[in-house]
Formats: structure tokens, C-alpha cells, sequence
């Protein structure tokens, strides 16, 4: 991150000159508890050491003027609702200001560059990155007084009200509240969560990405559909949400919910309990529970959520073979990594294994991340 401030840094002087703000927000990692969120279930996240770096100063109009500097690309807007720029990433940034001002707050014009580092289209949450930092950032410079929690919110409408994505809470969550060295499980019910200090390789083990290098791409319908299905499945149990909702709960709907709802909600009942199991296990360092949950979580979200792809169910697989630990999709699924629970004195063979077998067979590399949980927003 640090070298991404120098690049945004020279980049805003170059086109806008001094006194810019510099500020950083992650992306993520989630050890468990995939699609739990907008059910009202836990999850298990971490902020990783990559995320958006962005350099803003305010100005004195009420225009907003930003280059992404990966793309190489500027865009121009107003405040209003009507200002609504083209550039689809524009809108990540346009929402932000949007939901800010929708909840009272005032906010001005200014000038940013920013740049990141979060792979696009891995489930690493790169929009949650970007709609993090503009968030907190903008709370500082126009010193409006919103609580993390809402800026974690505004970024989730934000996907909501302008990206077209029904988005749990996770991602901005992770973005916003992490914290070096630490797992979250927050409680997407009461919003209560708790700091897990996670050091896997202190007992031998290493986490590590591998990325199918698919874009997965949650805009248009299957994540949405799966959120429907599982409000509809709780509808029908009664429930605002899924959470604490059984499996003999589940059974006795019978045929009053499709097959393919009853799937959905299968998957994500399950889930609630590996999340908790998951977090026990951990705190009695028992690796070996965390990584079959996590085999688990994998196969639920194939068979059952159906939002797996080919190549993942191939690199979960190599990884079994290879005696990994623990293999899973991670994040939205559609595509992007997965995250690996590897033993240490497996771990060359494992990621020699992946990179080979999947380049003979889909033709292109997989990308290998080490992962290293960070601190969430902040400003640099
Ligand atoms: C995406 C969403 C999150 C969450 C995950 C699946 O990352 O943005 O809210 O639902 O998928 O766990």
C-alpha cells in the first residue's frame, strides 16, 4: 500500500498540484460464512494488504473531479441525483457521495486520483475497497461525524442504489473495521462482532489465495436470485431472515417451496453452523475442523448454491489431492480464488501442483496470493 501512496501521491500533483489527503481501505479475505450475510447470519472475515489508495482534496464548487489511474480515465460530476456519470466505476465513487448526503450529511466538491491493488473480479471485494476509502475519507475532510458502521452501511447502498448488486454487509464491514492479525465474526443480526486474533502459521499452517483468474461478476441477476430465494424460503418459515432457522424447520415446508429454494436455503442453514463451529475449532487451535468446514462450505456452495464454476471445483480439488487442509470458494463465487488452509510442509507442492494442473487443463495460470491480514481504513 505504501507504494501505491507514492504513485497516487505524484500522479495528484501532477494533474490537480499540492495538498492532497491521502487515505487507504482494504480488501478481503473470509475464512467462512459465505452468503450468511444477508441472511442475517456470521461471518468471518479479515482486511487484506491490498486495497484502493486514494488522494483527495476538497475544493470550493460542488464538482467532483476524479482520475482512476489504472484505467487511465477521468470523469466529471455534480452532487445531484441527476449527475449520474457514465463510467461504470464512477458509480462506485458517485453513490458514496449519493448515500452521504441522503443521510443528512453535507459534503462539497474535490479533486481525487486513486489507484488500487485488490485483483479485480477474485471475491477479494475491490468495490468495497473503493467505496471504503471514499467513504471514510469524505467523513474526515468534510468532517461529517459518521460512525464506522454506517460508513460500512453507505458503501452496501451504495452497491445497492447505484451498482444494481443486493449486497450483504460483509465486505464494507471487513474494509472499514480491520484490524492486523485479526479474523472478525460479526453478527450480520445485531451487528455485534468480536476481534479473533488468527496466526495460522504459528501452528504450522499457511492461508494462501489461488486465483481461477475467472472474473466473477455479481452485477445482473444470480446473487441477486440466490438472496431472493433465500427470502423467500424465509418468508415462508415466518422469519425476517434465514438465521436460527433449522433444518427440520426446513423439511416441513414440504413442497410449499420449490426444489431449487429449498437448495438455497439448505446451503445457507448449514453455514450458520460451520461459521460457529469454524470459530470454536479455532480457538482450540484445531486446524483440522476449520479446514473441513471449509471443504464443506466449498461443496455447499457447488452443489447446492450453485454459484461454483468449473475451475474452482477443479482447484478444490487438486487441493484435496494434494492433502491441503482446507479448500473453498471464496466469496460471491461465479469465478475469482479460492482460500486454502495448507499445511506448511505442503504448501510448495500444493501451489506447484495448481499452477501446473490448471494451466494444462483451462490453458492460462492461476494467480497465487499470500495472504496477510491488515487494518482496515485509514488514513496514511
Ligand atoms: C459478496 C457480497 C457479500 C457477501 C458475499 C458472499 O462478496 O458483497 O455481501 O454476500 O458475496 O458471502
Amino acid at each position: 500500500m505504501q507504494a501505491l501512496k507514492s504513485i497516487v501521491e505524484r500522479a495528484f500533483e501532477e494533474r490537480f498540484g499540492s495538498e492532497a489527503q491521502l487515505f487507504a481501505s482494504p480488501g478481503r479475505i473470509n475464512l467462512i460464512g459465505e452468503h450468511t450475510d444477508y441472511n442475517g447470519g456470521f461471518v468471518f472475515p479479515g482486511a487484506v494488504d491490498k486495497g484502493v489508495v486514494a488522494a483527495i482534496r476538497p475544493n470550493s464548487e460542488n464538482e467532483v473531479r476524479i482520475v482512476a489511474l489504472d484505467l487511465n480515465e477521468e470523469c466529471r460530476f455534480g452532487l445531484e441525483e441527476s449527475d449520474k456519470p457514465e463510467a461504470s466505476w464512477a458509480h462506485y465513487i458517485f453513490g458514496v457521495c449519493r448515500e452521504i448526503q441522503k443521510r443528512g450529511y453535507t459534503i462539497g466538491g474535490f479533486e481525487a486520483v486513486f489507484s488500487g491493488n485488490v485483483p479485480l473480479g477474485a471475491g477479494m471485494s475491490s468495490s468495497a475497497a473503493l467505496e471504503s476509502v471514499f467513504a471514510f475519507a469524505l467523513n474526515e475532510l468534510f468532517a461529517c461525524g459518521i460512525d464506522r458502521f454506517e460508513l460500512a452501511r453507505i458503501g452496501q447502498s451504495t452497491e445497492h442504489n447505484y451498482c444494481g448488486v443486493k449486497c450483504g454487509i460483509m465486505d464494507q464491514f471487513a474494509s472499514v473495521f480491520g484490524k492486523a492479525g485479526c479474523l472478525m465474526r460479526l453478527d450480520c443480526r445485531s451487528m455485534e462482532f468480536e476481534y479473533y486474533p488468527f496466526d495460522p502459521a504459528a501452528h504450522g499452517y499457511r492461508l494462501v489465495l489461488v486465483n481461477s483468474c475467472v472474473k466473477h461478476q455479481l452485477t445482473g441477476s444470480p446473487y441477486n436470485d440466490r438472496r431472493l430465494s433465500c427470502e423467500k424460503v424465509a418468508q415462508a418459515l415466518g422469519r425476517e431472515f434465514l438465521r436460527g432457522a433449522t433444518m427440520a424447520e426446513l423439511e416441513a415446508l414440504g413442497n410449499t417451496i420449490s426444489e431449487e429454494d429449498y437448495k438455497r436455503a439448505y446451503y445457507v442453514i448449514g453455514e450458520e453452523q460451520r461459521v460457529l463451529t469454524v470459530c470454536e475449532a479455532l480457538k482450540n487451535n484445531d486446524y483440522e475442523t476449520v479446514g473441513r468446514c471449509m471443504y464443506e462450505t466449498h461443496w455447499g456452495m457447488s452443489k447446492d448454491y450453485e454459484v461454483s464454476c468449473e475451475e474452482l471445483d477443479f482447484l478444490a480439488t487438486v487441493a484435496q489431492k494434494c492433502g491441503v487442509t482446507g479448500s473453498r470458494i471464496m466469496g460471491g463465487g461465479f469465478g475469482g480464488c479460492t482460500i486454502n488452509l495448507v499445511k506448511e510442509e505442503l504448501y510448495d507442492a500444493f501451489i506447484t501442483q495448481a499452477q501446473e494442473r490448471f494451466k494444462a487443463r483451462y490453458g492460462h495460470e492461476v494467480a497465487i496470493y499470500e495472504v496477510v491480514i491488515s487494518e482496515g481504513s485509514h488514513r496514511m
